[in-house]
């Protein structure tokens, strides 16, 4: 499949659904349901432009069975999350999904806690971008907002960024206004260095985001896509999968001219 990379050039930043916690509630009982490929198709005739699932190591929801089955039957876009090892560079050669979005993993995190040391790996993980490319893989690097690791993602040679959120969504949710607001501030200067640095790279972003606090980061000129799990699949409990995408969409745009 092909898409443009030009197609949000009305500046509406696009919406890809991680379906990771569809596959972690089947996975918690060890049955063969719900499907993420049945919840991924749905998010994607409610108007979610990608699907991402994050491959774990530990396989602790998304399955390698899952990966394939969806990168036969998505009609949008695959971004594979998966960190930078071995074993999963020869899955996603395999399965050349549109995007691959390296992330740092630890076993016993609950989710992916910060952004990826591109800094302190550069050599690496240039020669790892690098053979990825070569498949006809686009390849994003998930970082904390911080220009060092923006001029090191640029200096790989990764074709997008995505910025960790993390840190803004948790002082929302713990009350700390002042501190989101900083954390905003510095998600703002990010996508201003980022495309200072490099006009052509990708500005994405995720982690945490609700429909709440989403709002603020959509609003950001310059962003490409925001990628959203967690709380768009505990809305859908109450609203429905369609529903809950529609919602997001909705809090995301409002307020911006189409
Ligand atoms: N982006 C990246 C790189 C992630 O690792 C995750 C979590 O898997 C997300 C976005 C989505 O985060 P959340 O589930 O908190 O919306």
């Amino acid at each position: 499949m092909t898409i443009s990379l030009s197609e949000n050039a009305s500046k509406l930043p696009l919406l890809g659904v991680n379906i990771d916690h569809v596959a972690t509630l089947r996975q918690a009982r060890g049955v063969n349901y719900p499907s993420p490929l049945d919840a991924a198709l749905l998010c994607e005739k409610a108007g979610a432009d990608g699907i991402t699932i994050h491959l774990r190591e530990d396989r602790r929801h998304i399955q390698d069975f899952d990966v394939y089955e969806m990168a036969d039957q998505l009609t949008t876009r695959m971004n594979l999350e998966m960190a930078a090892t071995t074993e999963m560079l020869a899955i996603a050669c395999k399965v050349k999904p549109f995007w691959v979005c390296l992330v740092p993993e630890k076993r016993a995190e609950l989710t992916t806690e910060g952004g990826l040391d591109v800094a302190g790996q550069v050599s690496e993980l240039t020669a790892y971008v690098h053979k990825l490319q070569a498949a006809g893989i686009k390849v994003s690097l998930f970082i904390d907002p911080e220009e060092t690791q923006i001029s090191a993602a640029i200096e790989c040679g990764a074709d997008a960024i995505e910025l960790h959120t993390g840190a803004y969504a948790e002082a929302g949710l713990a009350d700390k206004v002042e501190r989101q607001d900083a954390e905003l501030v510095r998600i703002k200067q990010a996508v201003a260095t980022a495309q200072r640095l490099n006009h052509t790279l990708l500005i994405n972003a995720g982690h945490g985001l609700t429909r709440d606090n989403v709002n603020a980061i959509a609003q950001i000129d310059g962003i490409y896509e925001l990628n959203i799990g967690h709380a768009l699949i505990a809305d859908a409990i109450f609203v429905g999968l369609e529903q809950a995408v529609v919602m997001l969409k909705n809090a995301m745009h409002e307020g911006k001219s189409q």
